[in-house]
C-alpha cells in the first residue's frame, strides 16, 4: 500500500519510527513533513496528508502530533477521510474492523515508540469487516454531502 505520513514537531521522532516500520513491512511511503524539530502548526501537515488520502493519491494516512487530538480534528474535516485517534491496540483494531478508518492518528507525547509500532502493525493488517458497517459508512458520506 502507499501510505502518506505527516507530523508536527511533537510527532517527528515517532514518525521516523513509523516510517522504518512501514518500510520493513514493504509499504510505499510519502512523507509530507515536518522534517525538523522546529515548532510548526499541525493543521498544515494534517491537511496535506488528508487530501492525499481523500484524492486516492495514497491508500491510507498516518498522522502524529503531541496528543493526536489536533491532527484528528483536522483530518476529519476533509470529506472522505475517516481518521481514528488510537493510542491503544483495541481502538486500532476496531477502527479498521468497524469504521474502515483510512487515517490513523497517534499521540507522540502520550505513548512510547514500541506501543506506537504495535498499533501501526495492527492497524495496517486488520481488514474492514463490511456487512452492517457499510450502511453506517454510507450515512457518514451522506452527512458530508449535506455540507
Ligand atoms: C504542539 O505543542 C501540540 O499542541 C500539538 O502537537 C498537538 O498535541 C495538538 O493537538
Amino acid at each position: 500500500m502507499r501510505i502518506a505520513l505527516g507530523s508536527d514537531h511533537a510527532g517527528l521522532e515517532m514518525k521516523k519510527e513509523v516510517l522504518s516500520l512501514l518500510q520493513e513491512m514493504g509499504h510505499e511511503q510519502a512523507d509530507y513533513g515536518t522534517d525538523t524539530p522546529q515548532s510548526v502548526d499541525y493543521p498544515d501537515f494534517g491537511e496535506k496528508v488528508s487530501h492525499a488520502v481523500a484524492s486516492g493519491e495514497a491508500d491510507r494516512g498516518i498522522l502524529i502530533c503531541g496528543t493526536g487530538i489536533g491532527m484528528s480534528i483536522v483530518a476529519n474535516k476533509i470529506p472522505g477521510v475517516r481518521a481514528a485517534l488510537c493510542n491503544e491496540l483495541f481502538s486500532a483494531r476496531m477502527s479498521r474492523l468497524h469504521n474502515d478508518a483510512n487515517v490513523l492518528v497517534l499521540g507522540g507525547r502520550i505513548i512510547g515508540k514500541d506501543l506506537a509500532k504495535e498499533i501501526v502493525r495492527t492497524w495496517m493488517t486488520t481488514p474492514f469487516e463490511g456487512g452492517r458497517h457499510c450502511n453506517r459508512l454510507k450515512k457518514i458520506t451522506l452527512i458530508e454531502e449535506k455540507r
